[in-house]
């Protein structure tokens, strides 16, 4: 049932705030202010080393976990698709070794193989799954469970930003597990991790101006995104989203890898798309994005009042997102993306929920 909603991919959007607080739910206690995981038991301190494995919007929930994992936890972190890993030869000390999957359906046929290839080489296996009954929940040793409730649209909205939710909480629970989180940070993590839905809420009132932007958008025949730090993967997130639904061609660039190449294709044609909330990258992401406006680009800043005051002359348009802590960010930043996808799409017409050569679940190879 779409409720009052065109698309099923709109209606999932929207209920982001309330599903990502139904997740948080099972991972934080306001009432001590602590992290906590479902499983209580499972031992987090013996773990030295995360092998992050997933596809598609999966593995950039993953890409966002390994920058975390780095900075909060001060945790060595791989991180592969699942359709290279399980064909590489990994290196995997069985000691101290977590590999963890994600995956909204628990299903996809390369994520369920890598699993089972990385159990045959002794590692712990943590999964992190939104349908509780899948094959990869089964065969978890720590289930990491994403209440998104169920996804229909194939283009994957709240399950990503309810995944993101775990892994911050996951995240959490290994720093303060190595002793790298005081009572104090802990309980600031907790706040903001509370403050997480309704930051959502605030992203989602920017709708009108995405759908104001999207028809400039439409005649593209390229779209690049580009984001430092954790806005790489969204820079990488938002451009899967766009092709997959609106068949625009998109790239997700790391900002800086913008004179390396892909600054060539830059002309008044190509929207470039720039994800960058003040703080410590800001104004090297700002410099890049200079460099495009430079050559004629036009650009859709989204970044906070701030950034926006500081560097919002002269783009295409920007979009204001509240001022929110590090390990909620990409939760809020994912909205504007999802919904500039999705108004595109609306505006060309195409199946918005079931586009064309796509399942929603990738079962075979
Ligand atoms: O069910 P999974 O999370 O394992 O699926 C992984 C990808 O197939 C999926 O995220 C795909 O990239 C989405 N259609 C993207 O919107």
């Amino acid at each position: 049932d779409k409720g009052n909603h065109r698309h099923f991919m709109l209606k999932e959007i929207y209920e982001q705030p309330v599903v990502v607080a139904q997740t948080l739910r099972s991972y934080v206690r306001r009432i001590d202010d602590q992290v906590s995981l479902p499983i209580p038991d499972f031992d987090l301190s013996a773990i030295r080393r995360v092998t992050i494995v997933a596809c598609g919007t999966s593995f950039y929930a993953g890409m966002v976990a390994k920058y975390w994992f780095e900075q909060f936890a001060r945790m060595p972190v791989d991180l592969d698709v699942a359709s290279e890993f399980r064909y590489r030869a990994p290196v995997m000390e069985p000691e101290g070794g977590l590999a963890l999957f994600i995956s909204q359906s628990g299903e996809t046929a390369d994520t369920l193989a890598a699993l089972r290839h990385a159990r045959a080489e002794g590692q712990k296996i943590a999964v992190v799954v939104n349908v509780p009954t899948s094959s990869m929940a089964r065969e978890a040793d720590l289930l990491l469970p994403s209440h998104a409730g169920p996804e229909i649209g194939v283009a994957s909205t709240k399950a990503f930003t309810c995944q993101l939710a775990v892994l911050a909480a996951l995240v959490a629970n290994v720093a303060r597990a190595k002793g790298r989180l005081t009572p104090e940070e802990e309980k600031d993590i907790v706040r903001h991790l509370s403050e997480a839905p309704s930051a959502i809420n605030q992203a989602l009132a920017q709708d009108e101006a995405v759908q104001a932007l999207a028809p400039l958008i439409v005649p593209a025949r390229d779209v690049l995104y580009l984001g430092r730090g954790t806005d790489y993967p969204l820079a990488l997130e938002g451009a899967l989203k766009l092709k997959e639904i609106s068949y625009i061609h998109a790239e997700g660039y790391a900002a800086g890898e913008m004179k390396h190449g892909p600054i060539a294709l830059i002309d008044e044609a190509v929207p470039v798309i720039v994800i960058a909330p003040s703080g410590p990258l800001f104004e090297k992401t700002v410099s890049n994005m200079q460099e495009v406006q430079a050559r004629g680009g036009k650009v859709v800043l989204i970044s906070d009042e701030d950034g926006i005051a500081a560097a919002g002359e002269g783009c295409l348009a920007t979009l204001a997102l509240p001022k929110v802590h590090p390990l909620i960010a990409p939760m809020v930043y994912a909205v504007p993306v999802q919904l500039l996808a999705y108004h595109v799409a609306v505006i060309k017409g195409t199946d918005v929920d079931q586009p064309r050569n796509l399942a929603k679940s990738v079962t075979v190879e």
